[in-house]
């Protein structure tokens, strides 16, 4: 309605015509629309009445007036009204709005290298492996000697080999004497070189038959560079029994391959040394990038070289008092660094132990 001259009954028809849209206005975009059809400052229904209202008669005026500033205070406080009723009946403050995405809260995860011993336990407690695990801190007997390294072995020079300052007086790390024993000679302590010492100790409190895995942490005079950190992880396994032949080893590590790496997988035994084991064998898996076709992973062999394993050495068994004729068995060690590294493609050593969130964040698990 478009009030051109206003009279007192104008003013009570508008007055019910906005009950009526008020009524109607159910949302807060309708009341919106409402209040602002009635009461803009430009081109609202009050507006223009009041423009109206200045035109009128004079003698009108101060009547008209008045029930046009009523009219507006009227419309003002029902309009708020309105709103409140409005918000009332919407959820109370502080309400959850289960509509709402979630929000996502960043979950830590395990490190890559946890990952991939993980996966190995898992693998070879499958195949009835114990899983133990042994001491850092070593003595000469257990890391060397009774793995028949001579004295002269270039591993236990100062060189390769980190040596403790403290030696640790005669104890269970010594070698057992005569009577059972320990004497009491000091013995010479250091930081294992290998997880094979693990062997030894095994052996020295248990019978065949033996089947264990032995992850753990080893120590090296190495400076940090790509593949080289002063200290990393092995994995070892040691199996001795009764009958144990190179076809077990072959079997057992293939399995493990084809777990760890994919069906696929093939290993290649190559002729190598160690003195705690005869024969010897350094291993290559095929290339599970290329399958052994040749790519830039393998540097075009086919092949990439994961661990050291043999048949233990006749030496080693004498060494912890058991029966070389009677026992034989098999043992490899294998870095853990080594694994992940073939597993994820790995440029740099460096990067395991950096703990930039950038590359930890990059393993699925
Ligand atoms: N101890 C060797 C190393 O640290 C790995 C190794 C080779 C372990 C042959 C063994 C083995 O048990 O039989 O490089």
């Amino acid at each position: 309605m478009t009030v051109v001259s206003p009279t007192p009954d104008t003013i009570a028809r508008l007055r019910d015509e906005f009950g009526a849209e008020l009524a109607a206005a159910e949302t807060d975009r309708a009341l919106q629309a409402v209040r602002d059809r009635y009461l803009a400052r430009k081109g609202g229904v009050i507006a223009a009445l009041m423009k109206a209202v200045a035109a009128a008669a004079p003698e009108a005026r101060p009547a008209l007036g008045k029930l046009t500033n009523d009219l507006k205070t009227d419309i003002e406080a029902r309009v708020a009204d309105k709103r409140a009723a409005l918000d009332a009946s919407r959820a109370p403050a502080g309400a959850v709005d289960v509509t709402l995405p979630g929000r996502l809260t960043p979950l830590g995860h395990r490190h890559p290298l946890t990952v991939v011993r993980d996966q190995m336990e898992d693998i070879f407690t499958r195949m009835g492996f114990a899983i133990v695990e042994g001491p850092e801190v070593e003595d000469e007997w257990h890391c060397f000697d009774a793995l028949n390294m001579p004295a002269e072995h270039p591993a236990r020079d100062m060189q390769d080999t980190l040596y403790l300052a403290t030696p640790m007086p005669g104890d269970s790390y010594a070698r057992p004497d005569a009577a059972g024993g320990h004497g009491d000679k000091d013995v010479r302590t250091l930081l294992r070189t290998h997880t094979s010492s693990m062997q030894i100790r095994y052996m020295q409190a248990h019978t065949p038959p033996i089947r264990i895995v032995v992850p753990g942490r080893v120590y090296r005079r190495d400076d940090l560079d790509l593949t080289h950190t002063p200290a990393f992880s092995q994995v070892e396994g040691l199996v001795v029994g009764e009958g144990i032949s190179l076809a077990d080893l072959k079997g057992t590590l293939t399995a493990f391959a084809r777990d760890m790496f994919g069906p696929r997988s093939r290993l290649r035994f190559r002729p190598s040394f160690f003195p705690y084991t005869e024969p010897s064998a350094e291993v290559d898996i095929s290339c599970w990038k290329c399958d052994g076709d040749g790519c830039a992973m393998c540097k075009r062999s086919g092949w990439l070289e994961i661990l050291g394993c043999g048949m233990v050495h006749p030496a080693v068994f004498e060494s912890v008092g058991y029966d070389a004729e009677r026992y034989t068995g098999f043992a490899w060690g294998m870095g853990i660094e080594r694994v992940a590294i073939l597993r994820y493609q790995v440029e740099d050593i460096r990067l395991f132990y950096e703990n930039d969130l950038r590359f930890l964040e990059q393993f699925p698990y």
